[in-house]
């Protein structure tokens, strides 16, 4: 199918706002009690509103203003040296185009309900989006080596896409995969998934699967600790890296 690769805001059909304003009416009040404040917050400093697709130009100036990051507009998944480097210019790439109604809650790709609606509040956040910068520079720094790019997948999903964070002591959700999914956000916080504190070591041994809820997640304590946690993941990844090499070489 050929998707947008900008976006042209008359192009949206009354269909598409239907579909914006019914995923955006179902999932807030799930996020309401269990989103992380910071999510919350920037919905409104982006002016995020069920009545309106999000326009990129106006996003891009209020989130451009407060921490220099963009959207980059694709039309589909990049590939992933394409991807990190855009993140490397504070580029996040994001799809433009919406699902159907008859695909609420299946999509074989992301669109803009998850790049937008579950990625863009935190990029507002400046330890947030330094942690993702940072990510990307250790990611092109080992682009070529396979290990290191599943490795930094790994600490790409229980973060950016499935991360909880811990608030005046309760569990909060932060990452954009659970956002915007419907059945997620009370599966994550329920009683049989388990919760484990942030621990790069032990991310790069867990494995996770794509095609379902996850049954595992990570817990930080702060957007500053995911930030800080950076050295060790380029430590933790230069050792493992060294050690898969045969000796000799
Ligand atoms: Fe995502």
């Amino acid at each position: 199918m050929n998707r947008p690769t900008q976006q042209v805001y008359e192009n949206y059909t009354p269909h598409d706002f239907a579909v914006w304003e019914t995923l955006f009416n179902r999932q807030m009040p799930l996020l309401k009690d269990t989103a992380s404040n910071e999510y919350l917050e920037a919905h409104k400093t982006i002016k995020f509103s069920p009545n309106r697709i999000p326009d990129f130009r106006e996003v891009n100036t209020i989130v451009g203003n407060l921490t220099g990051w963009n959207l980059h507009v694709v039309p589909c998944i990049s590939p992933q040296k394409d991807f990190f480097q855009l993140l490397s210019q504070k580029k996040f790439t994001a799809t433009c185009w919406l699902r159907t109604m008859e695909q609420l809650d299946y999509l074989e790709e992301p669109d803009m309900f998850h790049d937008v609606f579950g990625h863009v509040p935190l990029l507002t956040n400046t330890s947030y989006c330094d942690f993702f910068k940072g990510i990307s520079t250790i990611a092109l720094e080992h682009i070529e080596n396979p290990l290191a790019v599943e490795l930094l997948g790994k600490i790409y999903w229980f973060t950016i896409e499935f991360g909880l964070i811990r608030e005046h002591g309760k569990k909060k959700i932060y990452g954009a995969g659970i956002m915007s999914s419907f059945g997620e956000v009370k599966h994550c916080l329920g009683d049989k998934v388990t919760h484990v504190d942030f621990d790069v070591e032990k991310i790069f041994s867990t494995n996770y699967r794509n095609d379902q809820m996850q049954n595992l997640y990570y817990v930080i304590d702060s957007y500053e600790q995911l930030y800080n946690s950076l050295d060790e993941i380029n430590t933790g990844l230069r050792k493992r890296i060294k050690a898969s090499k045969p000796i000799g070489i």
